[in-house]
């Protein structure tokens, strides 16, 4: 079921105090998640760290850096069980109105080359692919690309 169209989801800037409800749902969701030290670490540095909620509950975040008028999407999780229900794509869009109101021109991304749900996404949300890091990701059995993607606004 996509949600898209019939849930508002709150926004709420990611702070110390609830990043552990955060890392919960980053070991839940990566093969190589984020450590609860590299979220203190963009917090820190004053990237954009923001949470999604339905319900009382965490169902999805972002975080990225911003500079000049460039984007970085260094991270974007949605909890497991609310996968494919729509969440995604409205957090990119909160993180779109975000970047238009600030001035940034461009946002961009990297993406694991088997990561075909997060690819397509991207993909139809307006990404283009801009380039490939050639074995820039482990993976169980050795390394893997990444694909770079960029989009225009
Ligand atoms: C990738 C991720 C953020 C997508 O969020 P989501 O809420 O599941 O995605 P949405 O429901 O908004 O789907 C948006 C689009 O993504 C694609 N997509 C998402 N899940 C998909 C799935 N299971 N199968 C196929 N396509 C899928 C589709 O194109 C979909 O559009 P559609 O519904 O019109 O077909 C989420 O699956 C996730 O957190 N994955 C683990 C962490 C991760 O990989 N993050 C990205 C790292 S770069």
């Amino acid at each position: 079921m996509n949600l898209s169209r019939e849930i508002f989801l709150q926004q709420e800037d990611i702070s110390a105090q609830c990043i552990d409800e955060i890392v919960a749902i980053e070991r839940d969701c990566h093969y190589n998640p984020w450590t609860k030290a590299s979220f203190l670490s963009a917090l820190q540095a004053h990237d954009i760290l923001k949470k999604f909620i339905l319900d009382d509950e965490a169902v999805g975040y972002f975080v990225a850096k911003l500079a000049l008028d460039q984007c970085e999407l260094l991270n974007l999780t949605v909890k497991k069980t609310m996968q494919s229900k729509g969440i995604g794509r409205i957090i990119l869009n909160q993180l779109k109105e975000i970047c238009l109101a600030r001035n940034i021109s461009h946002i961009f991304l990297e993406v694991r080359r088997s990561n075909v749900n997060a690819i397509k996404l991207y993909g139809s949300f307006g990404f283009n692919e801009t380039g490939i890091r050639k074995n820039y990701y482990r993976t169980k059995s050795g390394k893997e690309d990444a694909v770079l993607m960029g989009l225009s606004l």
